[in-house]
C-alpha cells in the first residue's frame, strides 16, 4: 500500500508526464507548420513515450492499492522562433522532468519505500537517456545555424524515427 504523501506524489508525476507528451504533441504540429515534418514527426514519437511514461505511473499507482486523481494538464506553449529554440526547450524541459524524477525517489528513499525506489529506477535511468538524446540534437543544430540544406537533412533523419511499444 502507497502512502498518501506517496500517492500524491506519484499522482503529480503522472501529470507532469502527460504535460511532456501535451508539449511535444505541440512542438510537432510547430514544425508541421514550419515545414519540417522530419522533426514533427520525431516529436509525435516522443509525445507517445510521454504518454507511456505517464500511464506505467498511472498503473502501479493502482497495482499498489492507490487511487489516480487526474488533474488538469496545463496548456504548452505553441510557437518557437527556431528548431533550435524547441530543441534548447525540450533539453531544459527534460532536465526540470529529471529534478521531479529524483525529488520522488529521495521521497521513496525517506520512506522506505522498497517497491516504489525499485520501480523509479526505470525512469532514472530514461531520464538519463532522454538528457543525452536531446542534448545530442540540439548540438547538431547549433553546427546547423542557419545553413538550411543542413537543416533538411537533419530533418530527413528525424523523420526515420518510429515508435515501439514496450512489451510489459
Ligand atoms: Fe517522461
Ligand atoms: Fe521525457
Amino acid at each position: 500500500m502507497l502512502s498518501k504523501s506517496m500517492e500524491k506524489a506519484l499522482n503529480g508525476q503522472v501529470n507532469a508526464e502527460y504535460y511532456s507528451a501535451y508539449l511535444y504533441l505541440s512542438m510537432s504540429s510547430y514544425f508541421d507548420s514550419v515545414g519540417l515534418p522530419g522533426c514533427g514527426n520525431w516529436m509525435k514519437m516522443q509525445f507517445q513515450e510521454e504518454w507511456l511514461h505517464g500511464s506505467k505511473i498511472y498503473d502501479y499507482i493502482i497495482e499498489r492499492g492507490g487511487r489516480v486523481i487526474l488533474q488538469a494538464i496545463d496548456q504548452p506553449p505553441s510557437s518557437w522562433d527556431s528548431a533550435r529554440a524547441v530543441f534548447t526547450e525540450v533539453l531544459q524541459h527534460e532536465q526540470k522532468v529529471t529534478g521531479l524524477i529524483n525529488a520522488l525517489a529521495d521521497l521513496a528513499l525517506d520512506e522506505r519505500d522498497h517497491a516504489t525506489s525499485i520501480f523509479l529506477q526505470w525512469f532514472i535511468s530514461e531520464q538519463v537517456e532522454e538528457e543525452a538524446t536531446a542534448g545530442g540534437i540540439l548540438d547538431k543544430m547549433k553546427l546547423i545555424g542557419d545553413d538550411n540544406a543542413a537543416m533538411l537533412a537533419m530533418d530527413q533523419d528525424l523523420a526515420t524515427r518510429v515508435f515501439t511499444a514496450p512489451s510489459k
